[in-house]
């Protein structure tokens, strides 16, 4: 058996050699063909209602496309280019497929939220699948950027604050959508972005610079782009903001000496949008030329939206670009289109869109998914689960009837009439449900407010859905206030004051500073953007049918004056103390976060005990196990997720108080427990060294949790030998 497992891996990494020779004999014999406009077209990307585009599509000069259209439209912009150009080479469609293309599943800060890698692999194959019928080949995912200032509002498009479970995702999401086998229809070819540290930007604005060390730049914004590498993505995209002074989309360093020789990147670079040309406002280019000569000499394969390649081909005839850099960038972008397929076939049946879309299979597994990705903050007295029957519900807030916020922002071809609101979720399983908005999401009347309350005040419980819209976070959405927006919170106020228990739920692409409903509100259920099944997804946690797992990808602040605000800080000289006033914190809020990073709860409890190591002293080339139990002493079967946290106590330089290393979600019967392990190897315990630059795990002591969350768990101590 072993011996036949072996001789069919060797078949397939032959196969797969003999295949990547094919394809590159093939990319040279078409390269030895073009002109040197016909190369600059391929590194150009247009979308189809640009003025340029039409005039370059007719002459086989674009190399690829983004927002298409539906698969009519993209079989004939195909046929245009490959009937009519002399090489007859088809365009590389994209689209930003990021959470759901038709079905639409929950915002990707949502299903980081499930701690789950099988939940984003089975998003993004579905939402792979539905795109590649419409042919689109390629999609702009997964958003693998660290966002630890929740001001951001592309925060709702990642993983969250921690590099470890953004690597996790990264990956995961890159399976998804490529699969085995990136050419089957069933598959995208991704694009990891935004390379690299967008997350970092200053203050959380969006398109602002980053400034931050070499060593935060190595360990935690760069690694979750490292997974989506190493698990094959095929393109990246670089990023718009500066880093250190260099802007991403002109970064030999990043692009070149990081990407390609660390990481033996063989992909392409696709530009964010235009912003090669931006490279002027950045102020480290004086034309448009000089912007395009400097991204291509970075590394940057193909330009979007900005055209400014088509300026290359005078610096490359009076000498001032090298043919080679230009032939390099097109054999990568041409590699990925025999790579995808289209030169077998660069068409599609107009009539499997809507054969693969929206089905009841793919509406299911959105429910699934959605249903893992909602965490339960608090739950006093045991409010939540709610009964389905003797007692009367009141739902209030502007988003309970929202379908189409719900689906959240970069919600492609999703539609809000498919889409299951909170409250049509509700509504399923009890029909009579009052509802009444209370306020708009930014605005509101004393009358909207006053039938409200009336509402609640009948009732035995009120679920007051309150947060943002979907337009609030996502691209150029970041907020200078984490505050609920509007009148919504006095509306929350209002029905805490009637008496009646109120379960909040917070809808929001990034997580809100709730003091006050932490304080006075009995139970509160964090929903992200749920997409088209989240409204069904909610219900079946609300009323106890799913017995919520999920877990918080960032830490939920206070006050928006605490962030940034992550569990993985350095360590002050003064740690804070609230007893001495000349330590590290704010004079007016109390100590930590609201709710710390991995924190949620289960309508279950769980319990941790026992933390035992294999061994108090692990040498650099050996590895220890940690375990602990888990106990689940409540009277529901549940799921909770494990983590391991480590602390390297004593180091040449400061380390984090905490760092997660790894995770995994376990099923605990009513009663049941388990012994949860985890490896630590030397990989666990290294830190980047900037003298003179690499990965480094010096000897001495290091701390251990198996934790629920980041701030609480049994600990232990191991030594690190030479
Ligand atoms: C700009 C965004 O930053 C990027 O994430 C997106 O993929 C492109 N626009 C294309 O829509």
């Amino acid at each position: 058996m072993r011996r036949f497992l072996v001789l069919f891996i060797l078949f397939f990494a032959i196969a797969s050699h003999a295949q990547q020779n094919d394809i590159d004999a093939r990319v040279d014999r078409l390269i030895a063909q073009m002109t040197l406009e016909e190369k600059l077209g391929q590194l150009t990307q247009l979308v189809p209602d640009q003025p340029e585009f039409s005039p370059a599509l007719a002459k086989g000069l674009v190399g690829s496309i983004l927002n298409g259209g539906d698969a009519t439209q993209i079989n004939e912009l195909q046929h245009a280019i490959v009937a009519n150009s002399r090489l007859h080479i088809p365009l590389l469609v994209g689209h930003d497929v990021i959470h759901g293309y038709r079905t639409i599943f929950p915002i990707p800060l949502a299903i980081a939220s499930s701690w789950d890698p099988q939940m984003a692999e089975l998003a993004s194959h579905i939402a792979a699948r539905e795109a590649r019928a419409t042919g689109i080949r390629w999609t702009f995912a997964p958003m693998v950027d660290v966002a630890r200032d929740a001001r951001w509002g592309r925060i709702a498009e990642g993983a969250g604050e921690d590099p470890v479970l953004g690597s996790a995702m990264a990956a995961a999401y890159v399976r998804g959508f490529q699969g085995s086998n990136v050419a089957a229809d069933d598959s995208l070819l991704a694009c990891a972005k935004h390379f690299a540290a967008y997350g970092a930007a200053e203050a959380g604005r969006d398109y602002a610079a980053a400034e931050i060390s070499e060593r935060t730049l190595r360990e935690v914004y760069l690694p979750p782009f490292h997974a989506a590498v190493d698990a094959g993505v095929g393109s990246l995209m670089s990023a718009f903001e500066s880093l250190n002074g260099v802007p991403a989309s002109g970064n030999r360093y990043l692009l070149e000496d990081i990407l390609r020789k660390e990481w033996k990147f063989k992909g392409f670079v696709v530009s964010d949008w235009n912003a090669v040309e931006e490279l002027m406002n950045h102020g480290v280019a004086a034309t448009k030329q000089d912007a395009a000569l400097l991204a291509i000499k970075a590394g940057v394969d193909l330009d979007m939206w900005g055209n400014s390649y088509v300026t290359l081909a005078a610096a490359v005839r009076d000498g001032r670009l090298p043919q080679s850099v230009v032939d390099t960038a097109v054999r990568r972008v041409l590699r990925a289109k025999f790579q995808v397929g289209l030169f077998d076939d660069p068409y599609t049946n107009p009539n499997a869109a809507a054969k693969v879309t929206l089905t009841a299979e793919n509406r299911a597994a959105a429910r699934r998914v959605a249903q893992h990705s909602i965490i339960l903050l608090k739950n006093d007295g045991g409010l939540l689960p709610l009964p389905k029957t003797g007692r009367s519900i009141a739902v209030i807030g502007p988003l309970a009837d929202s379908k189409a916020d719900i689906l959240g922002p970069w919600n492609s071809q999703g539609k809000a009439e498919d889409a299951v609101s909170a409250l049509d979720g509700l509504r399923a399983v009890i029909p009579g449900i009052s509802f009444a908005r209370g306020s708009g999401i930014l605005d509101g009347t004393d009358d909207e407010m006053n039938a409200a309350i009336a509402l609640a005040r009948n009732a035995d419980v009120t679920i007051a859905i309150l947060g943002e819209s979907s337009e609030m976070s996502g691209e150029a959405s970041s907020r200078s206030s984490l505050d609920l927006p509007g009148h919504q919170q006095k509306l929350l106020e209002a029905l805490v004051a009637t008496g009646k228990p109120v379960v909040l739920v917070v809808m929001s692409g990034r997580p809100l500073a709730i003091s006050w409903a932490a304080e006075h509100v009995p139970s509160i259920v964090q929903s992200w953007f749920l997409g088209t099944e989240g409204g069904n997804a909610l219900t079946d946690v609300l009323f106890g049918d799913v017995n919520p797992s999920g877990k918080l990808p960032v830490t939920v602040p206070r006050t928006t004056g605490q962030v940034p605000v992550y569990y993985a800080h350095l360590p002050s000289g003064r740690p804070a103390d609230d007893k001495d006033k000349y330590t590290s914190k704010y004079i007016d809020i109390p100590l930590g976060p609201l709710f710390p990073f991995g924190f949620g709860l289960s309508y279950t409890k769980f319990d941790y005990a026992d933390i035992a190591l294999s061994s108090t002293s692990m040498k650099s080339d050996g590895r220890i196990t940690v375990s602990a139990d888990i106990r689940n002493s409540g009277n529901r079967d549940g799921e909770e997720i494990v983590q391991m946290y480590i602390r390297d106590l004593v180091a040449s330089v400061s380390r984090p108080v905490k760092e997660l290393k790894a995770f995994r979600r376990v099923a605990l019967r009513a009663g049941e427990t388990k012994r949860v392990e985890f490896t630590i190897t030397k990989r666990e315990l290294q830190f980047w060294s900037t003298t003179p630059g690499g990965w480094i795990a010096e000897p001495g002591e290091f701390k251990v949790w198996i934790a629920p969350d980041s701030a609480s768990g049994p600990e232990s101590k191991f030594t690190l030998v030479r």
